[in-house]
């Protein structure tokens, strides 16, 4: 698909509420959806070096990704072979081996099994070579560290085409780290990603974001695999003491242009994973299906290595305007989870400002098409 903004966007359908409430539909999702795409697991600082490694999850399925001693990235399932330990916890350093925490079942780092205490009390069932971990395949784009659960999938550069490009100057890979979180959202994981995916409800539900976005520029380009969207800050200065600070002292991270510093960018990435790409940080968020009325999410930032008072006092506040966002977000989804269980209910129109779940709903559909 050539990449189109949200007034060529052909008005699409939303998901059938059943689609958010049924329990069923959990373990599907999770074999068609999350085992089939490409998953966050982490930054590349968690990975400095051989036998650094990091864990994460591919919807429910624990992963963890290493580097070996040629500095390779290595994915794995995170499982011991033995009685089905998870095997390292999150992130850290090996050494020389992965060594299970239960018995002591010993790994190299591509996988093969190397020992077991005590091996002989086996007698001759531990066949070792039967017995190596669980490859994962795993990619990096930009400095963020993506798995993927399906042998065949499409490698993830090619998937999303122009993003690297895109994303280069903000050099996420040379970012460090700071004020990583997480929680739970009262609602299904589509909810949550649809609510990321439109403006439409700013004006009405984010006073703090109306003041300071533009709205009316407020523009949604879809591409086969991701989404982008543009968030001009308004030139008139808010009438918030912060928010006018915020963007009185903003200065673009190295790199970054003017239009970057007047603008924020939001990508999603199908079907879990977004980028924000703020003029002082990066922020990067997955969201994860716990059960089918919660959310998972893990939250984390990234900032300039050189970042001084000024810059950190910017990212404070920051963190702060779109902690209330995520609050007043996390009260919307909340309410729609509990409005889609009414009997009967169809949903309504899609608005072109909301071209980006319509796109969503497309994806979604077609990955659950055949057991629908
Ligand atoms: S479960 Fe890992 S060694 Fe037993
Ligand atoms: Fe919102």
């Amino acid at each position: 698909m050539a990449a189109v903004t949200d007034v060529q966007a052909p008005l699409g359908e939303a998901l059938e509420p059943r689609l958010y409430l049924d329990p069923e539909l959990i373990e599907l999702e999770q074999e068609r959806i999350f085992e089939r795409t490409w998953q966050l697991i982490g930054h590349v600082s968690a990975l400095p070096g051989p036998g650094s490694y990091t864990t994460g999850f591919a919807g429910s399925q624990p992963v963890l990704v290493l580097r070996d001693e040629a500095n390779s990235l290595r994915a794995y399932r995170n499982v011991c072979r033995h009685r089905g330990s998870c095997l390292l916890s999150g992130s850290g350093q090996c050494k020389g081996a992965i060594r299970c925490r239960y018995h002591g079942w010993t790994y190299k780092f591509d996988g093969t099994l190397i020992g077991a205490p005590e091996a002989l009390q086996f007698g001759k069932r531990l066949d070792k070579p039967a017995l190596g971990l669980m490859p994962a395949r795993v990619e990096e784009l930009c400095g963020l560290i993506f798995v993927n659960l399906d042998p065949d999938a499409v490698p993830l550069a090619e998937l999303v085409g122009d993003l690297p490009g895109r994303l280069a100057r903000y050099r996420i890979g040379e970012l460090e780290p700071f004020a990583p979180g997480g929680g739970t959202q009262p609602a299904n994981w589509k909810v949550v990603a649809e609510n990321y995916l439109e403006g439409y409800h700013i004006p009405i539900a984010h006073p703090g974001l109306m003041r300071m976005l533009d709205y009316k520029h407020y523009d949604t380009e879809l591409h086969e695999h991701y989404a982008w969207i543009d968030a001009p800050l308004r030139d008139k200065p808010s009438s918030n003491r912060l928010e006018r600070l915020y963007a009185q002292l903003v200065t673009p991270m190295p790199g970054l242009t003017e239009a970057d510093r007047r603008t924020w960018h939001y990508v999603f990435i199908y079907p879990n994973t977004t980028i924000d790409l703020y003029p002082d940080q990066v922020n990067t968020w997955q969201m994860l299906p716990d059960g089918v009325g919660r959310t998972r999410d893990v939250f984390a930032s990234y900032r300039s290595t050189h970042s001084g008072p000024r810059t950190r006092a910017v990212q404070w506040i920051n963190q702060r305007v779109n902690t209330l966002v995520l609050d007043e977000d996390i009260d919307l989804v909340g309410n729609v989870q509990l409005g889609l269980r009414t009997r009967g209910y169809r949903c309504g129109p899609l608005s072109r400002r909301e071209s980006a779940v319509a796109w969503f709903a497309d994806r979604v559909r077609a990955d659950l098409a055949e057991a629908l």
